[in-house]
């Protein structure tokens, strides 16, 4: 089965068919995508805590971490690399909180950012500078100097123009940048078209044919060191041949790069092994089936290897839980308005995502299940996180959890209709405390100032 408690002395209680998102690969693979939400007694806990005493303390909209969930997942990756000299680089987009980050720090995690303020956020969470790699397309001279005063393993650059500023802000600053080539290798990623970033229409790295002359113009470059190669081809990728792909471009360039006189030691591999969402979804490859793949078309580089996931460290390790306001009759349909909204989960009206739905309390085993379109607040028809979307019976004030929350959940959140920011929890065992409050009406507010000439 997908669930366990994590621990020997709890009972495994019996999954509720709703609770059941994967496919029989992942039943028979335990340890894998197994997560800390499960029914106990009728009502879902996150590990030890009853989510409804979290709701009772915090209200909802709200988001729950699993801490076991998140370790759980990032020594997946780390077993899995283990043969090979490596880092598993949290990608910091996918779940930003500060505690997230330390839970992660302190198992060893090193940390993907691409801006300052996720810089900033891994430091906070005392993540060191060696353990921190720099993406994105757009760094400023700000963001670059931040990073190299504080401490950075290297940059992933993205294009030659980006070179010429990275060697100016090393010099002002007095500090080497090492540089990690990203290339674009064109690969077609499989995935949701916003969300694939490796073919050569896609803004992201540089064109492969061009790698050995920016790797050149590096070398020649003051202030810089070509340390490695990066690729990232996109994300909630489901099947490994893209991965391979990609992979054995990038070992063709090291190759190419060495031939030229470079010492290539790092090969970065960006992140992006996709999750279940969906009881129906075809099952992902396992982080251990992504090893086997790393070892075949790098390991023999002698290089050490760095991953940025995100998604499958944190997406099954974070639930949004939501308050049913009413059910509503329309002509044709029932709908089911919670107090979420697509400014608390954008990623079913951004990427026409799957989560699964599931009552906090444990429906009777066989109930009946009938069809809502479960809809949040916001004034828009994109607020809508399913059609006709099978649930047991539910009515207002009953209680919902949407999983596989915890990725590209809360990072994506805003304020949009004036909606106080979706405060988060992190569980731990029988704990659990607030790591972001939800600001009050007046705290949103005062944000806001009054120009001199509208103060009267
Ligand atoms: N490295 C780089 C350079 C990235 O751009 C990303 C994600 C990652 C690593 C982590 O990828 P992951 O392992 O999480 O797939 N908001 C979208 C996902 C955007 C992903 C952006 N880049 C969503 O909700 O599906």
């Amino acid at each position: 089965m997908m669930c366990e408690a994590g621990r020997d002395s709890l009972p495994l209680p019996r999954p509720h068919p709703l609770l059941l998102s994967v496919t029989a690969r992942y039943q028979q693979a335990p340890g894998v995508h197994m997560d800390h939400f499960l029914y106990r007694g009728g009502r879902l806990h996150a590990e030890d805590v009853d989510l409804d005493a979290i709701v009772a303390g915090v209200g909802t909209p709200v988001y729950v971490y699993s801490t076991a969930t998140l370790l759980r997942h990032f020594r997946l990756f780390d077993e899995a690399l283990a043969p090979l000299p490596h880092l598993v680089c949290f990608a910091v987009k996918a779940l930003s909180n500060v505690a997230v980050l330390r839970v992660l720090a302190q198992a060893g995690a090193g940390m993907d950012v691409v801006s300052g303020g996720e810089y900033l956020r891994a430091r906070a969470a005392g993540v060191p500078g060696e353990r921190i790699v720099f993406s994105g397309v757009a760094k400023t001279e700000d963001e670059m100097a931040l990073a190299l005063q504080g401490g950075i393993r290297h940059f992933n650059v993205e294009s030659a123009p980006e070179i010429e500023m990275l060697s100016a802000v090393a010099m002002r600053t007095g500090r080497e940048a090492a540089v990690s080539l990203r290339v674009n290798p064109d690969v077609d990623a499989h995935t949701h078209a916003k969300i694939a970033t490796g073919r050569k229409g896609d803004k992201f790295g540089i064109p492969v044919a061009f790698a050995p002359r920016v790797a050149a113009r590096v070398a020649h470059l003051p202030g810089l060191r070509l340390a490695g190669v990066d690729v990232h081809i996109g994300s909630q990728l489901t099947e490994l041949a893209p991965f391979e792909a990609a992979f054995t471009r990038l070992a063709a360039l090291v190759g190419e790069l060495r031939a030229q006189g470079h010492a290539i030691e790092s090969v970065n591999l960006g992140g992006g092994l996709g999750i279940p969402y969906a009881r129906a979804n075809e099952a992902p490859p396992l982080p251990v089936d992504y090893g086997a793949l790393v070892r075949r078309t790098v390991g023999h580089l002698g290089c050490e290897v760095i991953i940025e996931p995100g998604r499958l460290i944190a997406g099954n390790a974070g639930v949004l839980l939501s308050r049913v306001v009413r059910a509503k009759q329309g002509e044709d349909r029932d709908f089911l308005i919670l107090d979420a909204g697509m400014n608390d989960l954008i990623r079913p009206a951004m990427y026409d995502a799957f989560h699964d739905i599931v009552p906090l309390r444990e429906p009777p085993a066989g109930a009946p299940v009938r069809p809502f379109d479960v809809v949040g607040p916001v004034c828009e028809s994109g607020d809508t996180f399913a059609r006709a979307r099978d649930l047991p019976f539910l009515a207002a004030d009953d209680l919902v959890a949407f999983r596989s929350a915890g990725a590209y959940g809360a990072v994506m959140a805003s304020e949009y209709n004036s909606r106080p920011l979706v405060p988060e929890v992190l569980v731990h065992g029988d704990q659990f405390a607030v790591i972001r409050a939800r600001p009050s009406y007046d705290e949103m507010i005062a944000r806001d100032s009054l120009p001199p000439w509208l103060q009267a």
